[in-house]
């Protein structure tokens, strides 16, 4: 049993499918459905017993406790946060809220938890914190890319918010001995991410012939990695990372916004011709106040000490994300129109339901 957090968004929903088709061992998920999170992303195990759906706030200490005193977990997987820094940049309150607050709530419970486990039970449980390369700040054109010693330098509300919950995780482990491992992934892109992102928003937006924003002059570079590759990268460093460490991940595909949305044009060109080329539709809007400029991540340790690398390319990455959006409209209308809020809302209420 393990128990993951923010397993109904993007990243934790894919996580959560490839845990059960890769490990089968059983998954309490405790999400608090914000707009992020979606439970339609986990449809196709539906009925699965090894799954346990709770909704909930980590921030919750009382049901925290609970959770863990019934399924005793064998490991807390971190995924819930507010991700998406346009969003901080508009109203920071909730990131720290979520990120800052709720991670302390979420280390206090499993503290306590964890302080009473017999001894054997006590060293075999780990914490892992999911992360982002954003916490190291931006890179110039020629910088090294980011390793687990370059100095935090956070940006945004958003990089602050989940760099003060890594110096927590941290403090956790140095202070109490928490078996806590963290990892700082770079940007992500796949199946059910929510059309606020780059490649889903871009996806979405030439489907419905609506402008390509493009912030500034385009050129800031992101490194992508497939979702499948950093679950992948979150599994082997549950079994084999070393307590009290950081592993960076990365896909080693450093690309400007610019060649992305290009890119994304030339696939949609081909699967889903409309006559005029998509790449007309690109727009260049007013920059993000506080932009990064480049992000790029040296994966060296987790390749080294852990035997991962990813294994999905960019450009075959993209194509089969594409190919997933175009056969999936009904879950983004379903995700953008507030039907999904007024079906949470029917369901769920704005109670937990633990
Ligand atoms: P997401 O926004 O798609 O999903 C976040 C999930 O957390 C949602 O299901 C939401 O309902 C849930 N949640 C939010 N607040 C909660 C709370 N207080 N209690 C319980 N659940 C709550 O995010 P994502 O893109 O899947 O990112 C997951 C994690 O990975 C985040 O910690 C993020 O910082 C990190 N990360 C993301 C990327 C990326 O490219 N998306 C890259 C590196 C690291
Ligand atoms: P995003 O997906 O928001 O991830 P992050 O800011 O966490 O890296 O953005 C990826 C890059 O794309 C970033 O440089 C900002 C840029 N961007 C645009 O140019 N237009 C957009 O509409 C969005 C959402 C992002």
């Amino acid at each position: 049993m393990i128990l993951v957090t923010g397993g109904a968004g993007f990243i934790g929903s894919n996580f959560v499918l490839d845990w059960l088709a890769a490990e089968g061992s059983p998954v309490v998920n405790l999400d608090k459905l914000t707009y992020a999170g979606n439970l339609r992303n986990l449809e196709s195990i539906e009925g699965d017993t090894r799954h346990v759906f709770v909704r909930g706030d980590i921030g919750d200490g009382d049901l925290v406790g609970r959770l863990l005193k019934e399924h005793r977990p064998r490991a807390i997987v971190h995924f819930a946060a507010e991700s998406h820094v346009d969003r901080s940049i508009h109203g920071p309150a909730e990131f720290i809220d979520t990120n800052v607050v709720g991670t302390l709530g979420l280390l206090e419970a499993v503290r306590a938890h964890w302080s009473g486990l017999p001894s054997a039970e006590r060293a075999a449980l780990r914490f892992l914190h999911v992360s982002t390369d954003e916490v190291y700040g931006s890179l110039g054109a020629t910088d090294p890319a980011f390793s687990e010693t370059t100095p935090y330098a956070p940006n945004s509300p958003y990089a602050a918010s989940k760099a003060a919950s890594d110096h927590l995780v941290r403090a956790y482990h140095h202070t109490y001995g928490l078996p806590t491992v963290t990892t700082n992934c770079s940007n992500n892109y796949g199946p059910f991410q929510f059309p606020e992102k780059l490649i889903p928003l871009m996806i979405v937006n030439a489907l419905a012939r609506k402008p390509l924003p493009i912030y500034g002059d385009g050129r800031n570079v992101r490194d992508w990695l497939y979702v499948g590759d950093h679950c992948d990268a979150i599994r082997v460093a549950l079994a084999r990372g070393r307590p009290g460490e950081t592993y960076n991940i990365g896909g080693s595909a450093e690309r400007a916004n610019v060649d992305i949305v290009s890119s994304i044009c030339t696939i949609l060109d081909e699967l889903h011709p409309r006559g005029a080329p998509h790449s007309e539709l690109i727009t260049y809007v007013t920059d993000r106040p506080g932009h990064d400029r480049r992000y790029a991540i040296d994966a060296a340790k987790i390749g080294r000490d852990l035997g991962w690398a990813p294994r999905e390319r960019l450009e075959t990455g993209l194509r089969t994300t594409v190919a997933w959006y175009l056969g999936h409209m009904d879950w983004v209308r379903s995700v953008t129109s507030g039907e999904y809020r007024k079906w949470v809302d029917t369901n769920y209420g704005s109670r937990s339901v633990a």
